[in-house]
């Protein structure tokens, strides 16, 4: 690719200023706004305004259950990516252990891919599924029309590219008219936890410059495009308080995710996504 191309852009979450590069393209959309024309769940309640609420979710119990059961997995894994993960060592010392190489990262991100599927009922799926419906008033389901069960868990290291830029989901086609959560389970706080832009899923595309097919942000080529202006300048993430026994339910048609993780902690997220039920 033409280095010419290369490009050095910034976004802020909160007052932090994060810098990335972008080699490749970079292009406004159509003059229209998605939701206009689009079923967002959000639609209606009472936050959809600001496109995203912050809810009691599971009790300390169900989130301790939650945090073993995914930290015996990945320790397991980890042995047999040839890591001997030291007794004393937690899910939010994850990147501390030691000689783990971002190699063996991805291939522990590549096995945890059905972790959650396979291991549903396990995790208090039902439950879940049971309050984000509650939430959103309405009956949900985790499928969509074209792919079974998309959710799964996050580990974002401290100073890692371990997060998405930021990005709408729904630019992915399958990922529209669904409504997605983010519950912390370690390593959350203001400097870790997701960022959104509040109000965004109500911009025209002609006014978000994002990457197009084949652009690296970073060095690294992602299945969505990311957002690298808007109004043509910088624009400034927040990151919702999201504490623990919470959960934080968001429209996909928001602009989210550049979640750099400023903490000293790994932060572990379960994400999952919705549809409503027919
Ligand atoms: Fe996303």
């Amino acid at each position: 690719m033409d280095k010419s191309k290369l490009k050095t852009y910034f976004y802020f979450i909160d007052d932090q200023k994060i810098s990335f590069s972008v080699l490749g393209n970079v292009s406004c959309g159509v003059d229209t706004v998605l939701i206009d024309n689009e079923c967002d769940l959000v639609d209606g309640l009472f936050w959809e305004k600001d496109g995203y609420t912050v809810q009691p979710f599971l009790s300390e119990e169900l989130l301790d259950s939650l945090r073993c059961f995914l930290w015996d997995y990945m320790s397991c894994e980890l042995k047999n990516l040839g890591l001997d993960v030291p007794k004393e060592f937690r899910l939010k010392n994850y990147h501390a252990i030691p000689g783990l190489t971002q190699d063996i990262h991805l291939n522990l991100v590549k096995t945890m891919q059905y972790f959650l599927v396979n291991n549903h009922k396990e995790l208090g799926f039902d439950l879940i599924l049971e309050k984000i419906s509650e939430i959103m008033g309405h009956q949900l389901t985790p499928e969509s029309a074209f792919t079974p069960s998309v959710f799964h868990f996050r580990i974002v290291r401290p100073g890692s590219f371990d997060f998405n830029p930021p990005h709408k989901d729904v630019w992915i086609p399958r990922l529209k008219h669904a409504v997605n959560i983010y519950v912390p389970l370690c390593g959350n706080n203001k400097l870790s936890s997701l960022s959104l832009l509040p109000g965004s899923q109500w911009l025209s595309e002609k006014s978000i410059s994002k990457s197009l097919p084949g652009a690296k942000i970073n060095g690294i080529n992602y299945t969505v495009p990311a957002v690298v202006q808007v109004n043509q300048r910088e624009f400034k993430l927040i990151r919702p308080i999201v504490n623990q026994n919470e959960v934080l339910v968001f429209s996909p048609y928001m602009i989210h995710g550049g979640a750099a993780n400023f903490g000293d902690e790994t932060r572990v997220s379960l994400e999952m996504r919705f549809w409503k039920k027919s």
